[in-house]
């Protein structure tokens, strides 16, 4: 009985954060994000079905917990400034609550400008007073977008002219004002940056709490766009690991403008940059193509493993792009891309990525082990494809 209480002490001090380790996004935060379907029409009915949803589909327990209500949830600043929510969200700390009572996260968005994208009220001036209202709600991700905040930096450039720098020490400025108003609060929170990759905030966002920030501007439902975000991020590996990661923008899977083919290169790119995964299409109607891309166990594992390191390109050739990300164990993942119109054969040499000796090769979208394989493996592939590979000793 002795033992079993100070084994259970030990458990519980060393299940402890030790001082300085991060709470927060230690793996690529993974959740759900209202704008890509909802839009400016999003409701607190919309929100809590996507939170039943998440429970219900199995996606809650594949690692998508954060429910994030993105633009338009605002209203108008009382006498005090305090800030409330509009006639679609009649209560957002009970939203909070509910969210919270099914096992999930509950995210908020708002802007350093004066008013956000779709020209909502912004947290300008009332930094403080956001995050404290934040934290009485429960938040527990803020994704902060530089919307009109833009105005001031084209200001601060007009009335300095002789300074270079003044539009984005203005900017870092507001993006650390933010992340320390959210320390204050002392309630941990993600803090995603969206500021479409303007002065490099791979560069300086950890050191203001970042958590993740946006590298591109936004994404849409088209192969076109998603593919020319993924592919532009060769490169950014090095700035990525656990507690701050590149953000190449949320999910478009299921919203229907993609085949199967190229939601599967979507998936694929995605956890080979160790992106969050914040799904993007309405839940509540979800084929079962949609439902097997997004919650392929196998692809989720290469975007959360434990070694946190953010993969890069391989070789390009035309159409043809092949990508790898190194995990933990001394595996590797590796994605044969064919952007092409026509079915087309990709290859990798496995000597080249580590595995001189050959290794276990494993197809994730098959769900197939393909044997110990040595030198080149090839792989014939659909037109706009991927096939995604774990390879291990
Ligand atoms: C954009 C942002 C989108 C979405 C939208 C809301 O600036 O990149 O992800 O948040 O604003 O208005």
């Amino acid at each position: 009985m002795r033992v079993l209480a100070v084994l259970s002490l030990v458990f519980a001090v060393s299940s402890l954060p030790l001082p300085g380790q991060t709470k927060v996004a230690a793996a690529p935060p993974m959740g759900w994000n209202s704008w890509n379907h909802f839009a400016g029409h999003v409701t607190d009915a919309d929100v809590r079905s996507a939170a039943d949803s998440l429970v219900s589909t199995g996606m809650r327990d594949a690692g998508y917990v954060y429910v994030n209500v993105d633009d338009t949830w605002q209203g108008k600043r009382d006498a005090d400034g305090v800030l409330h929510a509009n006639e679609r969200f009649p209560d957002m700390k009970a939203l909070g609550d509910y969210i919270h009572s099914k096992g999930l996260k509950f995210g908020i968005y708002s802007s350093p400008g004066a008013q956000t994208c779709a020209h909502y009220e912004g947290s300008l001036g009332h930094e403080a007073q956001d995050a404290k209202l934040y934290a009485e709600w429960g938040v527990d991700f803020l994704k902060y977008d530089l919307c009109s905040f833009q105005d001031n930096m084209r200001k601060a450039e007009t009335e300095h002219p002789d300074d270079p720098s003044a539009a984005k020490n203005l900017m870092i400025a507001a993006y650390r004002k933010m992340g320390d108003a959210l320390k204050a609060t002392g309630r941990p929170m993600v803090y995603s940056l969206c500021q479409y990759g303007v002065d490099q905030p791979w560069k300086w966002g950890p050191e203001l709490g970042a958590n993740m920030w946006r590298t591109t501007d936004d994404i849409d439902d088209s192969y076109g766009r998603m593919i020319a975000i993924g592919f532009s991020q060769a490169g950014l590996a090095k700035y990525a690991g656990p507690g701050h990661w590149n953000d190449p923008d949320m999910l478009e899977i299921g919203n229907g403008k993609m085949t199967e083919d190229e939601y599967k290169t979507h998936m694929s790119l995605w956890v080979l940059l160790a992106a969050p995964l914040l799904a993007g299409n309405d839940l509540t109607k979800m084929t079962e193509a949609d439902k097997n891309i997004l919650m392929n166990k196998e692809a989720i594992a290469i975007d959360q493993d434990a070694l946190g390191k953010q993969g890069d390109r391989l070789y390009e050739s035309g159409d043809l792009d092949v990508w790898t990300k190194p995990l933990s164990g001394g595996r590797v993942a590796v994605g044969l891309f064919n952007r092409s119109w026509s079915t087309r054969d990709v290859s990798v040499d496995l000597g080249e990525i580590g595995f001189k000796s050959g290794g276990s090769v494993r197809d994730v979208w098959k769900q197939k082990d393909m044997g110990h394989r040595s030198g080149v493996f090839a792989s014939r592939i659909p037109k706009h494809g991927v096939t995604l590979l774990v390879v291990s000793k």
